[in-house]
């Protein structure tokens, strides 16, 4: 994994991850207008999508009277929306120096398909390799639901696509694994309690986005929030 190389993009590479109703979209919205407040001019997006072609993707995977596929083509799909995403929308914003922040990226394909699809985790890990050119972000937020009835109680109102409508096992381990995927990859990976007030998820989710910006070299001491090294 070529991470050195990765490192020398002058950009910062955020993911929100979590299960279905864990408060990702809501976390990513507040999260995009304080960069905005702050000057900073994040590029927001979402997998699988972001580009068209990974739009009409999202759609196969996601509807729910898509047919129904083995779990290792539907991880083929999403490694080939994400190739799309990457190439087109993440790397060339991050060239740019830009904040990218993104809901779902390559993290959830080791969950969904890998730790609770059986899909081996070598294999989602060898694909997400070849499939982001070794693109990982440099924060990942993982917003962490203890139990079902909690986005059950949440999401009682949507109606549930391809993925949601799985068995409650299935999103058991779904939930299991990202607390699985925080403690492989500890360097990037931080949970925090999506069950909380949405303001406290909030100020929680600040407090490491502003770490790593700070890492990256902003300036967060004053209000101006300027670049100093870039
Ligand atoms: N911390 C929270 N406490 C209570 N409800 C929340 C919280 N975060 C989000 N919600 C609500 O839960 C639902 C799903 O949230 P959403 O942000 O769409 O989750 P996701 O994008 O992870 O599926 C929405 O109705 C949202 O208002
Ligand atoms: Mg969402």
């Amino acid at each position: 994994m070529p991470r050195s190389i990765e490192r020398a993009l002058p950009g910062v590479f955020i993911s929100l991850e979590g299960c279905d109703g864990s408060g990702k979209s809501t976390q990513l919205s507040r999260l995009s207008r304080k960069l905005g407040t702050a000057g900073l001019n994040p590029l927001v997006t979402r997998e699988p999508g972001g580009t068209p072609f990974g739009e009409r993707i999202r759609q196969l995977l996601l509807d729910p009277d898509s047919p129904d596929r083995s779990i290792l083509s539907e991880t083929l799909l999403y490694a080939a929306a994400r190739c799309e995403f990457v190439s087109k929308i993440v790397r060339p914003a991050l060239v740019q120096g830009r904040v990218v922040i993104t809901e779902r990226y390559a993290d959830s394909t080791w969950v969904y398909q890998g730790y609770a699809g059986g899909v081996p985790l070598s294999t989602i890990e060898t694909l997400n390799a070849i499939a982001t050119g070794g693109l990982e972000p440099d924060l990942t937020l993982v917003l962490d639901i203890g139990r079902q009835e909690v986005v059950d109680e949440r999401l009682a109102s949507k109606r549930k696509d391809k993925i949601e409508s799985r068995s409650d096992e299935y999103h058991q381990k779904v939930r299991e694994g990202y607390r699985e995927l925080a403690k492989r990859f500890p360097h990037r990976v931080v949970c925090i309690d999506g069950g909380l007030d949405v303001c406290v998820v909030e100020a929680m989710i600040w407090k490491e986005v502003v770490n790593i910006l700070s890492k990256k070299g902003y300036d967060f001491t004053d209000e101006k929030r300027g670049r100093e090294s870039l």
